[in-house]
Protein backbone atom coordinates (compact mmCIF):
# COMPACT_ATOMS: atom_id res chain seq x y z
CA UNK A 1 0.00 0.00 0.00
CA UNK A 2 1.27 3.47 -0.99
CA UNK A 3 1.99 5.56 2.09
CA UNK A 4 0.45 9.34 1.91
CA UNK A 5 1.21 10.47 5.81
CA UNK A 6 4.29 8.09 6.61
CA UNK A 7 4.92 10.87 9.83
CA UNK A 8 1.47 9.51 10.88
CA UNK A 9 3.61 5.96 10.79
CA UNK A 10 3.22 4.17 13.97
CA UNK A 11 6.06 5.70 16.18
CA UNK A 12 9.17 3.49 15.63
CA UNK A 13 12.42 2.81 17.88
CA UNK A 14 13.77 6.06 15.45
CA UNK A 15 11.08 8.19 16.34
CA UNK A 16 10.99 7.64 19.92
CA UNK A 17 14.80 8.26 20.32
CA UNK A 18 14.21 11.58 18.14
CA UNK A 19 11.44 12.26 20.54
CA UNK A 20 13.73 11.82 23.60
CA UNK A 21 16.61 13.59 22.34
CA UNK A 22 14.53 16.56 21.74
CA UNK A 23 12.84 15.73 25.48
CA UNK A 24 16.21 16.07 26.90
CA UNK A 25 17.54 19.01 25.35
CA UNK A 26 13.93 20.87 26.64
CA UNK A 27 15.28 19.24 30.13
CA UNK A 28 19.06 21.16 29.24
CA UNK A 29 17.80 24.03 28.46
CA UNK A 30 15.39 24.42 31.59
CA UNK A 31 18.61 23.23 33.72
CA UNK A 32 20.67 26.11 31.69
CA UNK A 33 17.88 28.78 32.55
CA UNK A 34 17.49 27.86 36.46
CA UNK A 35 20.02 29.79 37.88
CA UNK A 36 18.74 32.93 36.43
CA UNK A 37 15.82 32.16 38.40
CA UNK A 38 17.65 31.46 41.35
CA UNK A 39 19.14 35.23 41.96
CA UNK A 40 15.92 36.48 43.18
CA UNK A 41 17.05 34.26 46.34
CA UNK A 42 21.06 35.09 46.35
CA UNK A 43 23.06 37.50 46.95
CA UNK A 44 24.07 40.16 45.06
CA UNK A 45 27.21 41.73 45.37
CA UNK A 46 27.46 45.64 44.02
CA UNK A 47 30.87 46.94 43.31
CA UNK A 48 30.38 49.59 41.01
CA UNK A 49 32.71 52.21 43.20
CA UNK A 50 32.74 50.65 46.86
CA UNK A 51 36.09 48.93 46.38
CA UNK A 52 37.81 51.99 43.74
CA UNK A 53 36.73 54.23 46.50
CA UNK A 54 38.62 52.31 49.44
CA UNK A 55 35.54 50.49 51.01
CA UNK A 56 34.73 46.96 50.71
CA UNK A 57 31.86 45.59 47.98
CA UNK A 58 28.31 45.76 48.83
CA UNK A 59 26.49 42.41 49.72
CA UNK A 60 23.12 42.95 48.93
CA UNK A 61 20.92 39.81 50.16
CA UNK A 62 18.16 40.07 47.84
CA UNK A 63 16.33 36.79 49.20
CA UNK A 64 16.34 38.47 52.22
CA UNK A 65 14.78 41.31 51.29
CA UNK A 66 12.32 40.23 48.62
CA UNK A 67 10.44 37.89 51.37
CA UNK A 68 9.54 40.62 52.80
CA UNK A 69 8.79 43.07 50.33
CA UNK A 70 7.48 43.08 46.78
CA UNK A 71 9.16 43.44 44.04
CA UNK A 72 7.95 46.79 42.75
CA UNK A 73 8.87 48.51 45.79
CA UNK A 74 12.47 48.27 44.66
CA UNK A 75 12.19 47.64 40.92
CA UNK A 76 9.61 50.38 40.45
CA UNK A 77 8.99 52.84 43.19
CA UNK A 78 12.76 52.88 44.22
CA UNK A 79 13.93 52.55 40.56
CA UNK A 80 16.47 49.25 40.67
CA UNK A 81 16.75 48.07 37.49
CA UNK A 82 16.02 44.01 37.60
CA UNK A 83 19.80 42.97 36.35
CA UNK A 84 22.41 42.82 38.58
CA UNK A 85 25.31 45.34 38.11
CA UNK A 86 23.06 48.04 36.16
CA UNK A 87 22.53 49.88 38.95
CA UNK A 88 24.84 53.04 39.85
CA UNK A 89 24.15 53.52 43.41
CA UNK A 90 26.02 56.54 45.16
CA UNK A 91 26.40 56.73 49.15
CA UNK A 92 25.00 60.57 48.66
CA UNK A 93 21.94 59.25 47.09
CA UNK A 94 21.64 56.44 49.76
CA UNK A 95 21.86 59.35 52.48
CA UNK A 96 20.16 61.59 50.73
CA UNK A 97 16.91 58.55 51.22
CA UNK A 98 17.06 57.02 47.88
CA UNK A 99 18.10 53.08 47.19
CA UNK A 100 18.93 51.23 50.07
CA UNK A 101 18.57 54.58 51.96
CA UNK A 102 14.75 54.17 51.09
CA UNK A 103 14.30 52.12 54.41
CA UNK A 104 18.04 52.20 56.06
CA UNK A 105 16.97 55.23 57.40
CA UNK A 106 16.96 54.31 61.23
CA UNK A 107 13.08 53.84 61.09
CA UNK A 108 12.19 50.84 58.91
CA UNK A 109 15.78 48.90 58.94
CA UNK A 110 18.97 50.21 60.83
CA UNK A 111 20.62 53.60 59.44
CA UNK A 112 23.55 54.16 56.82
CA UNK A 113 26.18 55.01 59.91
CA UNK A 114 26.37 50.49 59.88
CA UNK A 115 28.96 50.77 57.26
CA UNK A 116 30.12 47.34 57.73
CA UNK A 117 26.87 45.47 57.46
CA UNK A 118 26.34 46.79 53.82
CA UNK A 119 30.00 47.28 53.12
CA UNK A 120 30.48 43.22 53.88
CA UNK A 121 32.41 41.40 51.38
CA UNK A 122 36.19 40.26 50.92
CA UNK A 123 37.77 42.85 49.36
CA UNK A 124 38.17 41.33 45.52
CA UNK A 125 35.20 39.75 45.12
CA UNK A 126 33.68 40.93 42.12
CA UNK A 127 29.89 42.31 41.47
CA UNK A 128 27.46 39.84 40.48
CA UNK A 129 25.16 37.10 41.93
CA UNK A 130 26.32 34.81 44.27
CA UNK A 131 25.20 31.75 45.66
CA UNK A 132 21.14 31.34 46.66
CA UNK A 133 19.02 30.85 49.31
CA UNK A 134 20.19 32.00 52.01
CA UNK A 135 23.72 35.09 52.95
CA UNK A 136 26.47 33.83 55.48
CA UNK A 137 24.83 37.23 57.19
CA UNK A 138 26.44 40.57 57.58
CA UNK A 139 30.46 40.56 57.86
CA UNK A 140 30.48 36.99 57.09
CA UNK A 141 31.70 37.46 53.67
C1 LIG B 1 14.69 45.68 48.74
C2 LIG B 1 14.79 45.86 47.32
C3 LIG B 1 14.44 44.72 46.37
C4 LIG B 1 13.33 43.92 46.36
C5 LIG B 1 12.15 43.91 47.32
C6 LIG B 1 13.46 43.06 45.21
N1 LIG B 1 14.63 43.33 44.56
FE1 LIG B 1 15.32 42.44 42.88
N2 LIG B 1 17.07 43.49 43.00
C7 LIG B 1 17.33 44.48 43.92
C8 LIG B 1 18.68 44.97 43.73
C9 LIG B 1 19.35 46.06 44.55
C10 LIG B 1 19.24 44.22 42.66
C11 LIG B 1 20.67 44.26 42.12
C12 LIG B 1 20.94 45.49 41.33
C13 LIG B 1 22.37 45.64 40.90
O1 LIG B 1 23.22 44.74 41.07
O2 LIG B 1 22.65 46.71 40.35
C14 LIG B 1 18.18 43.31 42.22
C15 LIG B 1 18.31 42.42 41.16
C16 LIG B 1 17.27 41.64 40.68
C17 LIG B 1 17.37 40.80 39.51
C18 LIG B 1 18.58 40.63 38.62
C19 LIG B 1 19.37 39.41 38.98
C20 LIG B 1 20.38 39.07 37.93
O3 LIG B 1 20.69 37.87 37.84
O4 LIG B 1 20.86 39.96 37.21
C21 LIG B 1 16.15 40.19 39.34
C22 LIG B 1 15.75 39.21 38.25
C23 LIG B 1 15.30 40.64 40.42
N3 LIG B 1 16.00 41.53 41.21
C24 LIG B 1 14.00 40.24 40.60
C25 LIG B 1 13.23 40.54 41.72
C26 LIG B 1 11.93 39.97 41.98
C27 LIG B 1 11.20 39.01 41.06
C28 LIG B 1 11.52 40.50 43.18
C29 LIG B 1 10.26 40.20 43.95
C30 LIG B 1 9.99 38.81 44.21
C31 LIG B 1 12.56 41.38 43.65
N4 LIG B 1 13.59 41.38 42.74
C32 LIG B 1 12.53 42.11 44.84
C33 LIG B 1 16.46 44.94 44.88
C34 LIG B 1 15.26 44.35 45.23
C1 LIG C 1 22.33 50.19 53.46
C2 LIG C 1 23.57 49.80 52.85
C3 LIG C 1 24.77 50.70 52.97
C4 LIG C 1 25.31 51.25 54.10
C5 LIG C 1 24.84 51.06 55.54
C6 LIG C 1 26.46 52.00 53.69
N1 LIG C 1 26.63 51.90 52.34
FE1 LIG C 1 28.13 52.76 51.24
N2 LIG C 1 27.26 52.02 49.53
C7 LIG C 1 26.16 51.22 49.48
C8 LIG C 1 25.89 50.88 48.09
C9 LIG C 1 24.78 49.99 47.59
C10 LIG C 1 26.90 51.52 47.33
C11 LIG C 1 27.15 51.40 45.81
C12 LIG C 1 27.96 50.13 45.63
C13 LIG C 1 28.82 50.08 44.41
O1 LIG C 1 28.28 50.01 43.30
O2 LIG C 1 30.06 50.04 44.58
C14 LIG C 1 27.75 52.23 48.27
C15 LIG C 1 28.87 52.96 47.91
C16 LIG C 1 29.78 53.51 48.79
C17 LIG C 1 31.02 54.15 48.40
C18 LIG C 1 31.50 54.34 46.97
C19 LIG C 1 31.54 55.79 46.55
C20 LIG C 1 30.26 56.54 46.76
O3 LIG C 1 30.33 57.57 47.43
O4 LIG C 1 29.21 56.10 46.32
C21 LIG C 1 31.66 54.52 49.55
C22 LIG C 1 33.01 55.22 49.69
C23 LIG C 1 30.80 54.13 50.67
N3 LIG C 1 29.65 53.53 50.16
C24 LIG C 1 31.07 54.38 51.99
C25 LIG C 1 30.19 54.09 53.05
C26 LIG C 1 30.45 54.46 54.44
C27 LIG C 1 31.68 55.18 54.94
C28 LIG C 1 29.36 54.01 55.15
C29 LIG C 1 29.06 54.19 56.62
C30 LIG C 1 29.04 55.58 57.11
C31 LIG C 1 28.45 53.35 54.21
N4 LIG C 1 28.99 53.42 52.94
C32 LIG C 1 27.27 52.72 54.57
C33 LIG C 1 25.41 50.77 50.54
C34 LIG C 1 25.62 51.12 51.86
C1 LIG D 1 12.25 48.42 50.91
C2 LIG D 1 13.12 48.60 52.07
C3 LIG D 1 14.58 48.22 51.94
C4 LIG D 1 15.46 48.57 50.94
C5 LIG D 1 15.20 49.38 49.71
C6 LIG D 1 16.74 47.98 51.30
N1 LIG D 1 16.64 47.32 52.50
FE1 LIG D 1 18.10 46.26 53.41
N2 LIG D 1 16.80 45.72 54.88
C7 LIG D 1 15.50 46.18 55.02
C8 LIG D 1 14.94 45.66 56.25
C9 LIG D 1 13.54 45.94 56.79
C10 LIG D 1 15.93 44.88 56.86
C11 LIG D 1 15.87 44.14 58.19
C12 LIG D 1 16.31 45.12 59.24
C13 LIG D 1 16.35 44.55 60.62
O1 LIG D 1 16.47 43.31 60.78
O2 LIG D 1 16.32 45.38 61.55
C14 LIG D 1 17.11 44.92 55.97
C15 LIG D 1 18.28 44.25 56.20
C16 LIG D 1 19.41 44.35 55.42
C17 LIG D 1 20.64 43.63 55.64
C18 LIG D 1 20.89 42.61 56.76
C19 LIG D 1 20.35 41.26 56.34
C20 LIG D 1 20.48 40.21 57.42
O3 LIG D 1 20.85 39.06 57.08
O4 LIG D 1 20.22 40.52 58.59
C21 LIG D 1 21.55 44.04 54.70
C22 LIG D 1 22.97 43.58 54.54
C23 LIG D 1 20.86 45.02 53.87
N3 LIG D 1 19.56 45.17 54.33
C24 LIG D 1 21.44 45.68 52.79
C25 LIG D 1 20.75 46.49 51.90
C26 LIG D 1 21.34 47.12 50.74
C27 LIG D 1 22.80 47.01 50.35
C28 LIG D 1 20.33 47.78 50.09
C29 LIG D 1 20.39 48.53 48.79
C30 LIG D 1 21.01 47.85 47.65
C31 LIG D 1 19.12 47.58 50.87
N4 LIG D 1 19.42 46.81 51.95
C32 LIG D 1 17.88 48.09 50.53
C33 LIG D 1 14.83 46.98 54.13
C34 LIG D 1 15.34 47.46 52.94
Amino acid sequence: MKRIHPECDLITGKTVRRLFSVMSACVFVFFLATPVVNSEYADIVLNKRSEQEGERPVVFPHWFHRIRFQCRVCHTELGFEMRAGANNVTMDEISKGKFCGACHNGSIAWSIDNCGLCHSALPGTPAGVIGSHQTSGPGNW
